[in-house]
Order: structure tokens, then C-alpha cells, then sequence
């Protein structure tokens, strides 16, 4: 089977492309690198020992993208590519909704064209906006704080109405909690451009002496400790649900939607714990006011992805801290070494 990976060059595509390959998937990946590089998909090749096409090319460039289903036999599309930075959708909502929304039509027009029906879809547990409780079902009332949480749940709805309007579809909506982690091997991981502004990629800078200290957002929040609670899930346990969503769900028509989450929650004050074992030192942080927007408690309740795509996260914090450890020490500036 060949799948067809928009935006593999990112940090959950390279990873997701490393498992499909070991799992014995054929991949091609397109991306137009606008947030990554090539050197992650090098990277994929090394930890694989395998090859596969290379597309660099932006979904808002209909031929250009169409072109990639007339040159290989596509089965399926795990559709990552999309801009992601909340802050940064608030001031530029126009080339978020441009990229996130257009760059989809043109991959679900072509793959209709090309009799394409197989989609899995990054989608984001922000489409809860501000739940009233914890855990979190996928049958929680859904809505949006920003642009970027926005595009999603426009996604999510037009992929609904694709399939309703045509019965062919399998569409698979995965609802991520908090990615974090790298791969094992510590040549793979998360690399942003700038300053982090997810408290994961943060920390791991300031441990790394990149930065000064860890700017806690908030500690009277109605939590343990005061502050943020979140589900933060390895980003390889994130992986394998894609292969487990391709596995499961391929041909099986209808619009399903899963939390992939680990159904823990993990405050700020313990990421930074677990963070300072990783690396063996303490990590400077000061108190500051709530950023605006930001909820006290969020995590998943995972039963139905368990339940239905046999899949749930196995990798504890301190492995995602360690693995995330290994990639920042081995690579402080990411793949720009
Ligand atoms: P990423 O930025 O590392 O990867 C996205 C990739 O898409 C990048 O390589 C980028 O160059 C590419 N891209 C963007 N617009 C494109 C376009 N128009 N044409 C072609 N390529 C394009 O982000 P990620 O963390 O790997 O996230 C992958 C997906 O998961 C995104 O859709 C994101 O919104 C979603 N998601 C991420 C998180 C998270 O915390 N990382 C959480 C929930 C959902
Ligand atoms: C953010 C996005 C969300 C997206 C998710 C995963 C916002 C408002 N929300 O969620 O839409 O789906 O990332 O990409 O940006 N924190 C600090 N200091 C920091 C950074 C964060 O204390 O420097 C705290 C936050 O207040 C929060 C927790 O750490 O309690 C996690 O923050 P972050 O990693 O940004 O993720 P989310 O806010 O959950």
C-alpha cells in the first residue's frame, strides 16, 4: 500500500514516516518545507535503510500537487501539512485559513479526481476550546479560541460534508493532545523556528543554555500545583496511532474521529521536574501571569481509540524527557548543525 504523506518533512510526519516505513508501508512525501527541512527526511532514510520520493511542493500549487497522484498510485493520505502556531495565527488569519483550508480542498478535490478515499487528518484537541470537564470524550461540544484552532474545525466540518456528499470516503479525524519527544536514536525531533512557544521545545532550550529560564504561565490555576495541566503524549506513540488508524480504518467508509492522548495529565511544574531528571541539572523558572487564552486542565479520555484502533500510549514522561533530552544535547541548533 502507498500513502501519500503531506507535510512528512515536520515533526509528527518525519516520525509517522520512520514507523510506516518499518511497518513495511511504501510512502511518498510531500511538503514544501516552509516549516521544516530535507534534512529530516534524510534522517527517515538513515533510521530505515529505505528510500522514497521527495516531493517539494505546496498543496496551494494545485498541478503541482496533482501531479504527485498522476506519478504514483496513491491508496491512502495522511495529511499533516499546515501551519500551527496559535500566536501567530491571531496575527496573520488570512495566510492561516489560506494555507490550512485551500491547501485541503486542492488534496481532497485531486484525490476525488484520482479516486483517492482514504484520508487521515491532523486535527487537534483545540477544537474543544475551553471543555467544562476532564477527561475529554470525542463527543465533547466542540468550538475555537483562535485562527489556527479555527482552520481545524473547519476541516473537520468540510471533511464531513465530502463524505456526506459522497459515501466512498474513509475519513479519519485524530484529535492530538500535546506532542512531545523525539526519536530514540536522538537524530530526529522536534525543531522550531525562533523561540519556542509550546513549554516542551522551551524547557529543552533552556536546559541546552539557548535560553535563560522557563517562563511558567500561571500558578492559580485550579490544579495541584496551580499550574497548567496537560496530556502530553511521545510523539512515536503518536505515530504508531497513524499506522493504527491506516490499518484499522482504510476502505472503511464514514468519518471517524479519535482522541490520541495518553489520558494523563502532567502539570507545568511537573514537566520541569521530570525534565531537570533527563538532564541531570536544575532548570532556572519564574512565576509569571496566565497567558491569555490558556485553559487549567486538558487531557483525554483515549477509550474509543483503544477500543477501535487497538492503540494507546505505552511511553512514560520521563521517556518522552529523555528522548527529547537526547535530540536537543546531541542537536542544539536542530538540523542546522
Ligand atoms: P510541523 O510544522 O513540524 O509540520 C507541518 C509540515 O507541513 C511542515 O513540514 C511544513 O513545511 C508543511 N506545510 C505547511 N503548509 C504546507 C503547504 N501549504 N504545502 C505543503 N506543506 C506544507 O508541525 P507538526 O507539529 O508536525 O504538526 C503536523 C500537523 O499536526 C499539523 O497539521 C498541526 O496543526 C497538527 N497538530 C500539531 C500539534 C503539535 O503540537 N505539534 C498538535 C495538534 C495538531
Ligand atoms: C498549545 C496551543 C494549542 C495546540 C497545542 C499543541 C495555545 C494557546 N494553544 O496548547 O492550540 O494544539 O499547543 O501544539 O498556544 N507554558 C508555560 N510556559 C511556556 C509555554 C507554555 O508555562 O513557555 C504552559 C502553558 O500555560 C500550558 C502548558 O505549559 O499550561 C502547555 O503549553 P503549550 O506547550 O503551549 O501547549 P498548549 O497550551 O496546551
Amino acid at each position: 500500500m502507498k500513502i501519500l504523506i503531506t507535510g512528512g518533512a515536520g515533526y509528527i510526519g518525519s516520525h509517522t514516516c520512520v514507523e510506516l516505513l518499518n511497518a513495511g508501508y511504501e510512502i511518498v512525501v510531500l511538503d514544501n518545507l516552509c516549516n521544516s527541512c530535507e534534512k529530516s527526511l534524510d534522517a527517515v532514510k538513515k533510521l530505515t535503510n529505505k528510500d522514497f520520493p521527495f516531493y517539494k511542493v505546496d498543496l496551494l500549487d494545485y498541478a503541482a500537487t496533482e501531479k504527485v497522484f498522476e506519478e504514483n498510485k496513491i491508496d491512502s493520505v495522511i495529511h499533516f501539512a499546515g501551519l500551527k502556531a496559535v500566536g501567530e495565527s491571531t496575527q496573520i488569519p488570512i495566510k492561516y485559513y489560506h494555507n490550512n483550508i485551500t491547501g485541503t480542498l486542492n488534496l481532497v478535490d485531486i484525490m476525488q479526481k484520482h479516486g483517492v478515499y482514504n484520508l487521515v487528518f491532523s486535527s487537534s484537541a483545540t477544537v474543544y476550546g475551553m471543555p467544562k470537564t476532564v477527561p475529554i470524550t470525542e463527543d465533547f461540544p466542540t468550538s475555537t479560541t483562535n485562527p489556527y484552532g479555527s482552520t481545524k474545525l473547519m476541516i473537520e466540518n468540510i471533511l464531513k460534508d465530502v463524505y456526506a456528499a459522497n459515501n466512498k470516503w474513509s475519513i479519519t479525524l485524530l484529535r492530538y493532545f500535546n506532542p512531545i519527544g523525539a526519536h530514540k536514536s536522538g537524530i530526529m525531533g522536534e525543531d522550531p523556528k525562533g523561540i519556542p512557544n509550546n513549554l516542551l521545545p522551551y524547557v529543552a532550550q533552556v536546559a541546552v543554555g539557548k535560553l535563560e529560564y522557563i517562563h511558567v504561565f500561571g500558578n492559580d490555576y485550579p490544579t495541584p500545583d496551580g499550574t497548567g495541566v496537560r496530556d502530553y503524549i511521545h510523539v512515536v506513540d503518536l505515530a504508531l496511532g497513524h499506522l493504527k488508524a491506516i490499518e484499522k480504518k482504510t476502505n472503511q467508509t464514514g468519518v471517524h474521529t479519535y482522541n490520541l492522548g495518553t489520558g494523563h495529565g502532567y502539570s507545568v511544574l511537573d514537566i520541569i521536574n521530570a525534565f531537570e531528571k533527563a538532564c541531570g541539572k536544575e532548570l532556572p523558572y519564574k512565576i509569571e501571569p496566565r497567558r491569555p487564552g490558556d485553559i487549567a486542565e486538558c487531557y483525554a479520555d483515549p477509550t474509543k481509540a483503544k477500543k477501535e484502533l487497538d492503540w494507546e500510549a505505552t511511553r512514560t514522561i520521563t521517556e518522552m524527557c529523555e528522548d527529547s533530552w537526547r535530540w536537543q544535547s546531541n542537536n542544539p541548533n536542530g538540523f542546522n548543525e
